[in-house]
C-alpha cells in the first residue's frame, strides 16, 4: 500500500492511524513489526524532522534502513530516477519514502513499480504532506478530541505550504468547522478551499483554539514577493501580545522548520502554550503507524 496524497486518507482510516500511534507511543520498540523488511529514505530535498523520524520510526519497527546519500549516488551520473527506483526494487528494498519538489513525482514512482514496494510521500510539490499532516491531527487529538467545537487558525504562508493544504484536508475530514486561513493576501490560496479567510490578524486568530503557524517559504516564491522580515514580523508575527486574542488554553503548533522572530517569537516558541516539540515527537509515533500500516 502507497501514501500519496493526504486526500487518500478517509475518516475511519485516520483514526485507525490514530490507534496505532497511540500503541507506538505506549511501547515505542516493537522490532517485529517490519522484521526483514527494508525501507529506503529518497529525500531530494532538505529535510531534519521528516528524514530523521522515518528513519527512528523504521529502526523501532525492527526494518533496515537504507538512506540513500543522493549526492554520492549513481544519478550523480545521470542515471535516471526510475532506473533508481528500479535497481533498489532489484536488491529487495520493501518501501520508499520520498521527498521531491515535483507534485507526481510518488504517482509516477507507484505507476512505474515492477515490485509489490510501498511508496509514501514525505513531501512533494506544494500541495501535499500527509505524514506531517496526520502527526499535527493527531497531536492536537490529544489535546483537544472534540474537533467539530475547535477553531483552528492557520497563520502565514499558506499558499506555498504543503503542510496546510494537507492539514486543510484531515481537519475538515475529522469534523472541524471553523477552520481559518490568516496571512496578507500574497500568502492565502488562491482556490477556493472552503475555508474562512483573514488578512487581519487579530480576527483571525480571535479565540481559536488552535494556532497553527507556518514559515516563509521564501524558496517556492519569487524574491520580489518575499516580505520584509520586520514587518511581516510586526503585522503577522505571533507574539505573546497578540496570542492573548485566542482563546486562554490555546495551542501553538508549527510544523517547523521556525524562523524566529519572522512568524513566531522566541517567548511564544518556547511558552507554555507551544506544543512544538511534541509535535516533532509524534511524528516518530505517526511514522511508526504509517509504515506499519502501509509496509507490513
Ligand atoms: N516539517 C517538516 O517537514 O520538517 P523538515 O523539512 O525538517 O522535514
Amino acid at each position: 500500500m502507497h501514501l500519496i496524497d493526504a486526500k487518500d486518507l478517509n475518516k475511519t482510516q485516520i483514526e485507525t492511524l490514530f490507534e496505532l500511534a497511540e500503541n507506538y507511543k505506549a511501547q515505542p520498540w516493537q522490532t517485529e513489526v517490519l522484521k526483514h523488511k527494508i525501507v529506503s529514505l529518497l529525500f531530494f530535498e532538505n529535510s531534519t524532522r521528516t528524514r530523521c523520524s522515518f528513519e527512528i520510526a523504521a529502526k523501532r519497527l525492527g526494518a533496515a534502513v537504507l538512506n540513500l546519500d543522493l549526492a554520492a549516488s549513481s544519478m550523480q551520473k545521470d542515471e535516471s530516477l526510475l532506473d533508481t527506483i528500479q535497481t533498489l526494487e532489484a536488491m529487495d528494498v520493501d518501501a520508499f519514502v520520498v521527498r521531491h519538489k515535483e507534485e507526481d513525482t510518488c504517482r509516477y514512482i507507484v505507476d512505474n513499480l515492477k515490485t509489490k514496494a510501498s511508496v509514501l510521500n514525505a513531501r512533494s510539490g506544494t500541495q501535499t504532506h500527509p505524514s506531517q499532516a496526520l502527526l499535527d491531527a493527531f497531536t492536537i487529538y490529544e489535546r483537544k478530541p472534540d474537533f467539530e467545537n475547535l477553531s483552528i487558525a492557520i497563520v502565514g504562508d499558506i499558499r506555498h505550504s504543503r503542510v496546510a493544504h494537507s492539514n486543510i484536508h484531515f481537519l475538515k475530514v475529522l469534523g472541524v468547522k471553523d477552520l481559518r486561513l490568516v496571512g496578507p493576501e500574497i500568502f492565502l490560496p488562491k482556490q477556493d478551499l472552503d475555508c474562512k479567510t483573514y488578512t487581519d490578524f487579530g480576527s483571525g486568530i480571535k479565540d481559536a483554539d488552535v494556532v497553527m503557524v507556518l514559515r516563509i517559504q521564501k524558496e517556492r516564491m519569487a524574491d520580489t514577493d518575499v516580505p520584509d522580515a520586520g514587518s511581516y514580523f510586526k503585522n503577522y508575527g505571533l507574539t505573546p501580545e497578540k496570542l492573548k486574542l485566542a482563546k486562554p488554553d490555546a495551542i501553538v503548533m508549527h510544523p517547523g522548520p521556525m524562523n524566529r522572530g519572522v512568524e513566531i517569537s522566541t517567548k511564544v516558541a518556547d511558552g507554555s502554550q507551544s506544543i512544538i516539540l511534541q509535535q516533532v515527537q509524534n511524528g516518530v509515533f505517526m511514522r511508526q503507524a504509517l509504515l506499519d500500516w502501509l509496509v507490513k
